[in-house]
C-alpha cells in the first residue's frame, strides 16, 4: 500500500510486465458508467447520488467505529476514507464527485484529490455536510444509493435504494473489469507476504496475537484496513469457522495453525486461508490430500461451471478423504447422501469476491432479483450461480472436527459408521481450510492466490 493510504489510491505501477492501474482505470470507469446507465434506465431514474456514508459513533461516547465506505461508492473511484462525500451520475455526463473536506484540527480531513482517476470527475469540494445538497447536479428523478439519514428527507430524492436499481448493479458486478482484477491480483500478492510471515511466526512458536501482528506488519495494513477480521487460530481454535480472538498466551503444545486473513487494494478484497501442522504427521498428510482436492476444484472455475455442482463435488472430495483416512467407514457417495460429509464441511465451497469479501449477488438468477435456490441440506452456500467470464470466486473446501457437530453425529443414526477413536485423536488439530481466489476464464482459470505465492 501507499504510505498515505488515508487519501491516495494504490497506483499499481510497480509490477513489471502488468498494465498499471492507471492504464486500466479508464475502461473500468466506462464499464461502471454503462452498468449504471442501463440500470437507471430500466429502473426509471435519470440520475443517481451514491453516498459514501458517515462514521458511526459509540454509544454514549465521542468516538467512532472504524469507517467502512459504501461499496457502490468505491466501485467508482479508489477512495476509502471519503466519508460524507457523494458520487453523482447523470447518464451521458461526466460523473461529479462532491468531496467533503472539512476544516478540522481534531482529525486529519480527507486529502486533496490526486491521482489517475481525478481527471475523469468533475470535483466539487464542500466544507460542510449540508453544502453537498447544492453541489449535486439537478435531476428530475434522482435515486439515492447508500446509508440513509433523516437529514436527506428534504433533498428531493425520488427514491432510496430502489431494489430494481440495486438488483441490476449487484447482478452485473460479479464479472470483474481488468482494473478490478489487477487490484485483486495485487491484494493477493500482499496477502501472500502476510501469510509467509505468519507461517514463520507459527513455526517460531509465536502466540495468536504475535502471529496477527506479524501478518499485519508484512502486509503493511492495519487491522482496520484489512477487508475482513483476520482469523488466526492455533490448535482446536481452528474448529470455530470465524474464530475471532487472538490469544496472548502461547499454548503449552502446538499442533496446528489455520490462518484465514488477507489484504485489500483500493477497496478490492483478497480472501486467503492456509493450514499448517506443527509436525510432519498424519494431520499434515490430510492437509496435503485436501490441498490436492482443492487445486483440482480450482481448475474447474470456468465459464458455464455451475457452482452448485462444484460445491457438491467438494462434498464428494471430503467424503473420499474421510474414507481414505479411515474416519468414516462408508463408500464416499453414501457419506454425502447420509449428510455425514456436512458434519465435517458445514460451509459452502466458496463465494463471489470483490468490493466485499462475501460479495453480493451470489444467489441471483437474473438482474430482476429472483434467486437460485440452494441445494437441499446446504443452507450456507453463498454462490448458486453459473460462472461467467471474469467472475471471481473463492474455492475454500474445509474439513473440521467441530465438537457440537460431532456430538450431533454421535447421537444420530450414522454414528456406527464413524471411527470415533480416530476422530477423537484429531480434535486437537481443530480443522483444515484451504482457500484461493480464482478468476473464471474460458482460456483456463487464473488462480490469483497460487500465482501470488509463487512470486514469494
Ligand atoms: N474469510 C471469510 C470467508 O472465507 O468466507
Ligand atoms: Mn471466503
Ligand atoms: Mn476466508
Amino acid at each position: 500500500m501507499n504510505r498515505l493510504s488515508h487519501s491516495s489510491p494504490h497506483q499499481g505501477a510497480d509490477r513489471a510486465g502488468k498494465p498499471a492501474l492507471a492504464d486500466l482505470y479508464p475502461t473500468h470507469l466506462e464499464t461502471v458508467g454503462q452498468r449504471f446507465s442501463a440500470a437507471l434506465e430500466t429502473a426509471g431514474f435519470d440520475a443517481v447520488a451514491v453516498f459514501a456514508g458517515s462514521p458511526h459513533g459509540w454509544f454514549l461516547d465521542d468516538q467512532d467505529y472504524p469507517f467502512q465506505i459504501n461499496p457502490h461508492f468505491k466501485n467508482w473511484l479508489p477512495l476509502l476514507h471519503a466519508h460524507d462525500s457523494f458520487v453523482a451520475y447523470v447518464p451521458g455526463q461526466k460523473p461529479v464527485l462532491v468531496y467533503y473536506q472539512p476544516e478540522d484540527y481534531w482529525y486529519l480531513p480527507p486529502a486533496p484529490p490526486s491521482g489517475y482517476w481525478t481527471r475523469h470527475f468533475e470535483i466539487r469540494i464542500v466544507r460542510h455536510t449540508e453544502d453537498a445538497k447544492g453541489a449535486l447536479p439537478g435531476a428530475r428523478r434522482c435515486a439515492f444509493l447508500g446509508e440513509w439519514q433523516e437529514r436527506f428527507k428534504s433533498w428531493g430524492f425520488a427514491d432510496v435504494n430502489p431494489e430494481t436499481l440495486l438488483n441490476q448493479l449487484h447482478y452485473a458486478r460479479a464479472a470483474k473489469t481488468g482494473y478490478e482484477l489487477e487490484c485483486m491480483r495485487q491484494a493477493n500478492i500482499i496477502s501472500a507476504k502476510g501469510h509467509r510471515a505468519a507461517e514463520q511466526a507459527f513455526h517460531a512458536g509465536a502466540s495468536e496475537f504475535e502471529i496477527h501482528t506479524a501478518f499485519c506488519a508484512a502486509c503493511g495494513q492495519t487491522d482496520d484496513e484489512l477487508p475482513y477480521h483476520a482469523i488466526i487460530a492455533l490448535n482446536e481454535h481452528a474448529a470455530t469457522l470465524h474464530y475471532q480472538y487472538r490469544e496472548r498466551e502461547k499454548p503449552a503444545r502446538r499442533h496446528s495453525f489455520l490462518i484465514d486473513a488477507a489484504a485489500q487494494v483500493n477497496g478490492y478484497a483478497a480472501d486467503v486461508t492456509r493450514t499448517y501442522s506443527a509436525e510432519r504427521d498424519e494431520f499434515q498428510a490430510l492437509i496435503d490430500a485436501l490441498d490436492k482436492e482443492q487445486q483440482a476444484l480450482g481448475k474447474k472455475v470456468r465459464p458455464e461451471t455451475d457452482f452448485k455442482t462444484l460445491h457438491l463435488e467438494a462434498h464428494h472430495a471430503i467424503a473420499r478423504l474421510l474414507h481414505d483416512f479411515d474416519f468414516v467407514r462408508l463408500p464416499p457417495g453414501e457419506s454425502v447422501t447420509k449428510g455425514i460429509s456436512s458434519m465435517f464441511l458445514p460451509h459452502g465451497l466458496g463465494h463471489l469476491l470483490g468490493l466485499q469479501v462475501h460479495d453480493v449477488g451470489g444467489l441471483m438468477a437474473s438482474p430482476r432479483g429472483n434467486l437460485i435456490p440452494k441445494p437441499d441440506g446446504h443452507p450456507y452456500l453463498r454462490n448458486t450461480r453459473v460462472l461467467k467470464e471474469n467472475f471471481v470466486t473463492t474455492i475454500e473446501p474445509g474439513l473440521y472436527f467441530i465438537p457440537s457437530l460431532l456430538e450431533k453425529l454421535k447421537a444420530g443414526p450414522h454414528s456406527r459408521h464413524v471411527n470415533w477413536a480416530k476422530v477423537d485423536a484429531f480434535r486437537k488439530f481443530g480443522g483444515i481450510r484451504i482457500e484461493d481466489n480464482v478468476v473464471a476464464r474460458a482460456a483456463g482459470p487464473e488462480n490469483l492466490t497460487r500465482d501470488a505465492f509463487k512470486t514469494m
